[in-house]
């Protein structure tokens, strides 16, 4: 599968969770898919909660599909958010995706229309903390 493919499944993938995200509080429903070096995609949404602080990232909802999955590495990542700004991940999404990446890692960032920019997750997270700082 040519590359625009691959990436134009990522993006569906992460549309479609858009689309489901449960966000009554915030309004602002994410969608995020990640693939596996092996081709896999597996996409997650944001999910709030009445009691707000509980509410999770769309991020780590697809991250945990892939480990459950697992997936023990992500090959790039979409996220899709609406809004004039870009849904660039929050810093602890950030973070999260590390733990799965390295700085050349892709980050798209999409809307609901279609891709917007492509950062590399280095670009995201400068001089970043990851598991092989704990091997000695
Ligand atoms: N949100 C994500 O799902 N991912 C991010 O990286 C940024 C923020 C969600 C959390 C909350 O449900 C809503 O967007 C507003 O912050």
């Amino acid at each position: 599968m040519s590359r625009s493919a691959d990436l134009d499944a990522l993006f569906e993938a992460a549309k479609a969770a858009f689309d489901n995200a449960y966000a009554p509080y915030s309004r602002f429903k994410v969608g995020a898919a990640v693939r596996t070096p092996d081709g896999r995609i597996f996409a997650g949404c944001n999910v709030e909660n009445a009691a707000y602080p509980v509410g999770n990232c769309a991020e780590p909802s697809a991250i945990a599909a892939m480990v459950l999955a697992g997936g023990r590495r992500i090959a790039e990542i979409c996220v899709v958010g609406a809004g004039e700004k870009l849904c660039t991940p929050c810093g602890g999404c950030r973070q999260r995706i590390r733990e799965f990446a390295d700085e050349s890692t892709l980050v798209h960032v999409a809307g609901p229309e279609g891709l917007r920019r492509t950062f590399t997750l280095g670009e995201l997270l400068p001089e970043s903390f990851g598991p092989e700082h704990l091997s000695a």
